[in-house]
């Protein structure tokens, strides 16, 4: 199955916090990506590729808007979709209050079934191709989410949150044994099926005995090719909670390497609140961190220091994450734009380049999947979007201004959403059309309660 499409296209080859903005960026102005069997098989000039395609291929034709490789959220949770936007809390206090009464919910299978489905329909709109996902305790949540997405063909990695103390105890495992149980069983029934990845989700010190981390670090170590996934010093009150709860740790960071939880495949969100010995040794275990600019202001826990992650010699790897409902958008464009403006205040204001690396092969390193996806480069994985630049009357105003391919990608990055995503398409086919799709239904008929 071959598909052809002709347009801008914008990719990285190299990474801007390290090399030039111009050594990192492939642009070509009027290009063709050429898609074979789901996989990039061509990408190049038009004038040049066109000439080689087989008689009777298609090309379809976006000559004004931009090709990107499809977006990549580094951390969110699906089973908060319904509670974004509460009011008036910090973390730990937002958990009990909105964020755990909804989890309990997710051990209905019909209910998490359906907010799945809206959750993979809402990533596709917003031109995210793939996510690492939190699901809720039961495994039931982590069926629903992967049967929504391996039927849409996205590549997701996502698990169950693994969790024996500081919640209610319906939300909690039995016991450390029993999560690990269930963890292994979902590995085996879902890691490689499609394009479905695994995720280990130690939900974060807080809520995890040393034993429960202890089982997590065993999973890991017994399932190659899985990721783990957790929280990391979002919130100074969680973290003086974890200094009390493993009084013989350094620190935060020490906490999960002495479980074995961090090295490349490691994603950790937020760490926001971090010592410099901590950012060495997620630079020297090649750990990740997902930035989740939205969440980190939402929730008042602080500013994530992008100047600290990305200081040369100790550079970690940092990928964007929308981390509803913490968050306030799945939209990694207006999760990009809170990021440039956190890095604003920090004497960090990261162009257009940068901030569309961290929603693409940034976050595919942090997740160990550059080489698959992130990237239009031959052999990747043919997830890619179609930008509008003239998606709304005042983006068409600016962008018809732009000084350059930079100038251009910070403009979208800082004003685009959900209407500057005309198509996305996963493994060469298209996925979502902005202009033809129809909206999705509300969810209320759920609201059971
Ligand atoms: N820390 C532990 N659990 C969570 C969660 O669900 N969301 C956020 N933002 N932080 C957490
Ligand atoms: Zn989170």
């Amino acid at each position: 199955m071959l598909t052809a499409i002709r347009g801008s296209l914008v990719w990285f080859r190299d990474d801007p916090f390290l090399t030039s903005g111009d050594d990192a960026l492939v642009h070509v102005d009027d290009g063709l990506l050429v898609c074979r069997d789901g996989k990039i098989s061509a990408v190049g000039d038009y004038g040049r590729l066109v000439r080689g395609l087989p008689p009777g291929v298609t090309v379809v034709h976006h000559r004004d808007k931009l090709i990107l490789p499809g977006l990549i959220s580094g951390h969110v949770h699906y089973v908060q979709t319904r509670i974004i936007a509460a009011y008036g809390r910090q973390l730990l206090e937002w958990l009990n209050a909105s964020v755990y009464p909804e989890e309990e919910r997710f051990a209905d299978p019909s209910y998490a079934r359906a907010v799945a489905a809206l959750f993979c329909d809402e990533l596709l709109r917003n031109g995210t191709t793939s996510a690492l996902v939190n699901c809720a305790t039961y495994p039931e949540s982590v069926d629903a989410l992967f049967e929504e997405s391996v039927g849409r063909g996205m590549r997701l990695a996502a698990g169950k949150v693994l969790m024996d103390r500081n919640a209610p105890p319906e939300l909690l495992d039995a016991s450390p044994e029993q999560g690990y149980e269930e963890s292994r069983k979902l590995i085996e029934k879902w890691h490689g099926v499609g394009r479905s990845l695994y995720a280990i989700t130690p939900r974060f010190a807080v809520a995890c005995t040393s034993e429960m981390l202890r089982v997590a670090g065993a999973l890991w170590r017994e399932h190659p090719g899985t990721l783990v996934q957790a929280h990391l010093a979002e919130n100074r009150q969680e973290v003086a909670q974890v200094a009390e709860l493993f009084p013989k740790y350094r620190d935060y960071v020490d906490v999960y390497e002495q479980h074995e939880l961090l090295g490349p495949g490691a994603v950790f969100a937020h760490a926001v609140h971090l010592s410099k010995r901590e950012w060495k040794r997620l630079h020297r275990t090649g750990s990740g961190v997902a930035h989740c600019p939205t969440s980190n202001l939402f929730l008042g826990s602080g500013l994530f220091s992008m100047r600290r992650a990305t200081k040369p010699g100790r550079r970690v790897l940092v990928g964007l994450g929308s981390d509803v409902g913490g968050g306030t958008s799945l939209s990694l464009l207006q999760t990009a734009s809170e990021a440039y403006k956190v890095g604003a205040l920090d004497d960090c204001p990261m162009d257009g380049v940068k901030l569309f690396y961290l929603a693409t092969l940034g976050a595919a390193k942090a997740m160990r999947l550059d080489g698959i996806i992130g990237s239009l480069e031959p052999g990747n994985e043919a997830d890619f979007i179609v930008l509008d630049p003239a998606a709304t009357p005042l983006l068409a105003t600016r962008t018809a201004r732009a000084e350059s391919i930079d100038d251009l990608l910070f403009a979208l990055a800082v004003m685009g959403d959900d209407r500057t995503v005309l198509a996305t398409y996963l493994n060469g086919q298209l996925a979502h059309e902005r202009d033809t799709f129809p909206r999705p239904e509300p969810a209320h008929r759920h609201d059971k309660r």
